[in-house]
């Protein structure tokens, strides 16, 4: 075997390898104990003794050299290694995605807000309650026709003597005669927000949803209070060019009744877009929900006496109010958990 030729393929291999176990493999081949330098040394003594002489003293320093570059390499390896997994605290961390308020929460804070400003504290009350707050308070006894209007999920719990049948409240007016019982004497100025249920899913109902519902009672309060409040209302909420209109309704809880409206928020109350008839309201108004004034029969549940004292309510839905505001067709959206949805909020 030709030692030079043996030391540059040596060389050149240990100097290309890669990985601590492919240089253990040439450690093995060239310096094993069945390695290429032992066979060398075994196949030494066929040769002569001039031969012998340069030849051992060739393959000592071949040896030598191969196991230091063997051991230069181990070195080097082992760093690389241990760099390639060393951590660098100094780069940016990765970013966790960060999630959005929902839509209805951010309603929530807005609508307290806005009413709190005039001096209404916000109240919550029970969103399973008992069938004499949801309607008998309200002027709406079982066998009323009107209560066919509040499609009402019942409880398989005991039923109360007094208070009747629990159930998943259809809206807040459960919250009136509760905030009358609490307060005693008025004033009252209520805002009650909370979950209803209704048995209903398409484009515009889901069966749980929120609504929320101002009250206030006080001597002397009339129609011109609570059109003076929604006015506020609705110009802080949905733009200061907003304008609303009571149509005449029936609520069994309030008298007179009406609906509000208000002047659509993509045509401003003009009915027309670019020429065309306005798409979202076709008639330049939007329906914002129930209003009236408080049913005397609703203050004496209540117990406050309808001779001294007068009130008015509204109880608005809150996925509506935002559906209006930015022209969403669809409630099923704020509960689909689809994040294109609600990121946009
Ligand atoms: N509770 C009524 C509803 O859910 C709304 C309403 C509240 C009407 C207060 C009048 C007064 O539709």
């Amino acid at each position: 075997m030709d030692i030079l030729r043996l030391q540059k393929e040596a060389q050149k291999k240990i100097e290309e390898c890669r990985s601590l176990s492919d240089l253990g493999q040439l450690h093995t081949v060239y310096l094993g104990k069945n390695g290429e330098i032992n066979t060398l040394l075994q196949n030494i003594k066929n040769l002569s003794l001039e031969e012998k002489k340069t030849a051992g003293k060739q393959i000592n320093e071949l040896k030598q050299s191969l196991t230091l570059l063997l051991s230069d390499k181990k070195i080097s390896l082992t760093e690389k290694q241990s760099n390639d997994t060393k951590i660098d605290v100094t780069l940016p961390g990765k970013q966790f995605p960060r999630g959005t308020v929902h839509p209805i929460t951010i309603a929530i804070s807005e609508i307290s807000a806005i009413f709190e400003k005039i001096g209404f504290i916000r109240m919550s009350y029970p969103e399973v309650d008992y069938e004499y707050f949801a309607f008998e308070a309200l002027n709406m006894p079982a066998t009323h026709a009107a209560r066919d209007d509040f499609e009402t999920t019942f409880l398989s719990t005991p039923e109360n003597k007094k208070f009747g049948r629990m159930v998943l409240t259809p809206h807040t007016s459960n919250g009136q005669v509760r905030e009358m019982l609490r307060v005693k004497n008025p004033p009252i100025r209520m805002i009650n927000i909370g979950k209803c249920y209704r048995p209903n899913w398409d484009p515009t109902h889901t069966p749980m949803f929120h609504q929320f519902e101002g009250l206030c009672v006080d001597k002397d309060i009339t129609i011109a209070h609570l059109k003076g409040t929604l006015d506020y209302f609705v110009k802080e909420y949905f733009g200061a060019d907003t304008k609303i209109r009571l149509r005449p309704h029936h609520f069994q809880f309030t008298e007179p009744s009406f609906e509000v409206d208000i002047t659509c928020t993509a045509c401003k109350g003009t009915a027309v877009v670019n020429g065309n008839k306005c798409k979202i309201c076709k008639s330049g108004w939007l329906e914002l929900g129930g209003t009236g004034m408080t049913h005397p029969n609703v203050l004496r549940a209540g117990k406050i006496d309808p001779n001294i004292y007068s009130g008015w309510a509204f109880g608005f839905g809150i996925e509506r109010v935002i559906m209006m505001k930015y022209g969403i067709d669809d409630i099923r959206n704020y509960y689909s958990g689809d994040l294109r949805f609600l990121q946009l909020f």
